[in-house]
């Protein structure tokens, strides 16, 4: 029997397991596919920003030396339109900065120093679906060998990411979703970024990201058709297409490509996101468009929230927090699909000329007004996410 079983080794779940482990109170992590798949395959786009919030919950939970050691501190950010470059400077605006540091990092670092510590994942272990009987809570799963097990849990948790097979586990959930227009074509070069900050570019023909994984190593971003198929892409379309939304603000450097990969932007939330004993976190509960860099942000406060309230529980005997975890958790949820919602639409070049009128309106009404400047900034840097009014998201919980 675990206290706690949950279900998926991302970020979210291998944190509350870590965050749990320390504290004594049994977690075991259920994974379905291996740990090498998860370490090093490139298979989906995965950001790479984290707010300060999220720094700090790392820094604090005992995860965070290698990102403080190789991650990148960035004090700012560009974004390019009307052919010139304008730079957000987030110490000025919020005292704060963020970190550029690779998601897939972030989980190889979560799942070594948790099983170093004795944590238990289970790897290549696919959960089936949930059981309940007079006996408690039971997670069914099979085995690598293919047998069917099951394992009783005081309480489930759903870290089993945008594909979650355990969201269908809460009857009467709400649905809220949106999807839009576009995908974007990530690559991954071995080659170095087209400045030493990320750069949002708007050009009327499509959106661009220019970010990075290391001085040498760029990660940039298309918008495109959500028909398009990467066999469109040849590598020197994709520069060419970089090089001409750039718009000259910046140069382009071209490098070898370690990868290319497509993704729908959507926007999702699930509510409520616990049933019973079943708590769901990170992307099985909500999705966001990469647009504001805010998933992974999202999950650490997700697992931050339950880790808090499962503490309360198991020391206190105290359910208050269990019982809110939703109630607490959406707060950050919504304000990150706003902030995700709103860099998407003014960014990303619209089908529609009237849509297309507001955003450039509001585009260059950003360029000229500190106010704009210090919403985007305030929630790019997570101060209404982990870094929360009127107190930061691991306030008395993480020391
Ligand atoms: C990334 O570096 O992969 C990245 C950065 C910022 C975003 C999205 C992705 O908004």
């Amino acid at each position: 029997m675990a206290k706690v079983g949950i279900v998926g080794a991302g970020p979210a779940g291998l944190l509350l397991a870590h965050l749990l482990h320390r504290e004594g109170i049994e977690a075991v992590v259920l994974e379905a596919r291996s740990r090498e798949y998860l370490e090093t395959s490139p298979h989906r786009i995965r950001a790479g920003v984290l707010e300060w919030g999220s720094k700090e919950i790392l820094r604090r939970a005992g995860l965070g030396q290698r990102m403080l050691e190789q991650g990148l501190e960035h004090r700012g950010v560009y974004l390019a339109f009307d052919g010139a470059l304008h730079r957000l400077d987030f110490p000025s605006l919020t005292g704060k900065s963020i970190w550029v540091y690779g998601q897939q990092f972030v989980v190889q670092d979560m799942i070594r120093l948790h099983l170093a510590q004795g944590g238990e994942i289970r790897f290549e272990h696919e959960v089936l679906g949930l059981e309940e009987d007079a006996g408690g809570l039971w997670v069914v799963y099979r085995t690598p060998e293919g047998a069917t097990e099951r394992m009783r849990c005081d309480f489930v948790v759903g870290a089993d990411g945008s594909h979650s097979r355990l969201r269908g586990q809460i009857p009467g959930a709400r649905l809220h979703q949106k999807n839009y227009p576009f995908a974007w074509l990530g690559i991954l070069a071995e080659a170095p970024p087209a400045a030493e900050e990320l750069i949002y570019a708007s050009h009327p023909r499509g959106f661009a990201l220019f970010s990075m994984r290391s001085p040498t190593r760029s990660r940039n971003y298309l918008q495109v058709g959500v028909e398009e198929r990467l066999e469109d892409w040849p590598e020197e379309r994709i520069w060419a297409e970089l090089s001409e939304r750039l718009g000259g603000v910046a140069e382009v450097r071209p490098g070898p490509l370690l990868e290319k990969s497509l993704t729908p932007l959507r926007s999702l939330v699930l509510e409520p996101m616990q049933h019973g004993r079943l708590f769901l976190m990170g992307d099985a509960a909500h999705v966001v468009p990469p647009t504001g860099a805010k998933g992974m942000n999202l999950a650490l406060c997700d697992a931050v929230l339950l880790y808090r309230a499962l503490l309360a529980y198991y020391r206190q005997g105290e359910e208050g927090h269990l019982l809110r975890y939703t109630q607490e958790a959406l707060r950050h949820v919504w304000q990150a699909e706003l902030f995700s919602y709103f860099m998407t639409t003014l960014l990303h070049t619209p089908v529609d000329a009237f849509d297309d009128g507001l955003r450039t309106a509001q585009l260059r009404h950003l360029a000229e007004s500190p106010h704009l400047q210090r919403f985007l900034a305030e929630n790019y840097v997570g101060l209404h996410t982990s870094g929360r009014y009127p107190g930061w998201v691991g306030e008395g919980v993480l020391a």
